[in-house]
């Protein structure tokens, strides 16, 4: 499990501070299935359903991909695309040579983007994970009718062959089409929102393929995920939660996450969408934000240190690197970096993260640290399902349904009527 240290935070807090019965509370709630959208609750119980079902399939199909292609293209947006992507770039930031280069189109509209895949890809031999729940997002439905145009001019008859669906078990266009074309496909359980589902095929493919050992992805989240159970303010999702709603009733409205990896970019990407969804809803919710340490020290920095102080921020440090590289020793020392010579990097990386909390407390923002032992498969699972758990925690403490999603559908509204779809009002 990952470990919450609010040490930092602790002087911020009013009279008897985070309210550790109202995370119980909201747990029980999440746990029995009785609060406001709990028919999207499947990814607690996820974990175990998928090692003993599509598990050795999804293995099976990464195998055929990485032997005969050098990339695939995996097509989907929001919780059908940032999960994947959060996990191939925290644990494959620089693919091996032997390692099919992963492509992620589909999340926007930008020919250019779309334009400049097509021309890095050139010849070489690919296969398609397209993921869509409801089949009919128009961005990844725009980019899969584009790549399946080429893979037809590539592979004539054995097009199909390279098409690997992620969808509704049952119901929705692309569902229609998978049957109708035998692509293999992989379920998108009918209980899991698309914010919820990176332990799913819909994270779990790309993630193969990209040479992430999925099993102990699994193995580990089936353990984590039992052991977040635990109804106790030792519970690292309580601490979290509540402390997140405490702050926010006591004025900081933004969340900021941080984390000194340059990898763990698009993971902050992935919990902004889960904390941005489930929570920003009925006039409330924290605002989350997110920000790569020490490169954003010298810009964000800033406002974080003297800005508004309606900022808290919640830092992700990996206890462990996974590599390490002590800095040289150069006698005429003309750069006059001899005080740091021979100390690990990672050691210095260390400091620099005390430093910048020392600092960033004195200047007014309450910190949340989130330890986790390392950068590998299993501080993934750590991550992932603490940060869902206490998700759905903190939901409910702050008493909306942190399941739902109406606001999204506002845009797609207005842009379906926009370019004339038929039946759009
Ligand atoms: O969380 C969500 O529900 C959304 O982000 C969806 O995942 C996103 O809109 C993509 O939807 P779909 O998988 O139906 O294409």
């Amino acid at each position: 499990m990952v470990r919450v240290d609010l040490s930092g935070a602790k002087q911020f807090f009013k009279g008897s501070g985070p309210d550790f019965e109202l995370a119980r509370q909201a747990h029980e709630t999440l746990a029995s299935g009785t609060g406001a959208g709990s028919d999207f609750t499947g990814w607690m119980a996820f974990p175990r359903y998928m090692k003993e079902h599509e598990l050795d399939r999804i293995v099976a199909a990464a195998e055929t991909i990485r032997s005969r292609s050098k990339a695939l293209v995996v097509i989907g947006i929001g919780g059908s695309y940032l999960g994947a992507r959060g996990a191939i770039e925290l644990l494959r930031p620089i693919p091996a040579k032997e390692d099919p280069q992963i492509f992620f189109v589909g999340n926007g509209l930008s020919a250019d983007y779309l334009c400049d895949t097509l021309d890095r890809l050139g010849d070489a031999d690919f296969d398609v994970n397209v993921i869509s729940k409801s089949g009919t997002t128009l961005e990844p439905a725009v980019a899969f009718r584009i790549f399946r145009e080429k893979l037809a001019q590539k592979y004539g008859a054995d097009a199909d062959k390279h098409i690997f669906a992620t969808t509704d078990a049952a119901r929705g266009v692309l569902k229609g089409l998978a049957n109708e074309n035998g692509w293999e496909s992989f379920v998108i359980p009918d209980d899991i929102g698309g914010r919820f589902s990176v332990l799913t095929a819909v994270g779990l493919l790309p993630m193969a393929v990209a040479g992430i050992d999925v099993r102990k992805v699994i193995d580990c989240a089936i353990e984590e995920m039992e052991a977040l159970d635990l109804r106790s303010p030792e519970n690292p999702a309580w601490q979290y939660a509540a402390a997140r709603q405490h702050l926010y009733r006591s004025g900081y409205g933004v969340e900021i996450l941080g984390c000194y990896e340059p990898s763990f970019r698009f993971m902050a990407e992935w919990w902004k969408q889960l904390y941005g969804e489930s929570e920003g809803k009925d006039g409330i919710g924290i605002f989350p934000a997110s920000v790569e340490f020490t490169a954003d020290l010298h810009s964000m920095g800033q406002y974080i240190q003297e800005g508004a102080r309606i900022i808290y921020e919640s830092i992700v440090r990996f206890d462990r690197s996974l590599r390490s590289y002590a800095i040289p020793f150069e006698q005429a020392n003309a750069d006059g970096l001899n005080y740091v010579a021979g100390r690990n990097m990672s050691e210095v990386s260390s400091i620099a993260a005390d430093a910048v909390k020392e600092a960033h407390i004195s200047g007014g923002v309450p910190n949340i640290q989130i330890n986790v032992p390392r950068r590998d498969e299993a501080g993934f699972a750590a991550l992932v399902c603490f940060f869902e758990m206490a998700c759905g925690i903190s939901g409910y403490i702050s008493g909306v349904n942190p399941f739902n999603q109406p606001g999204v559908e506002a845009y797609k509204k207005n842009m379906f009527r926009m370019l004339g779809k038929p039946g759009a009002v």
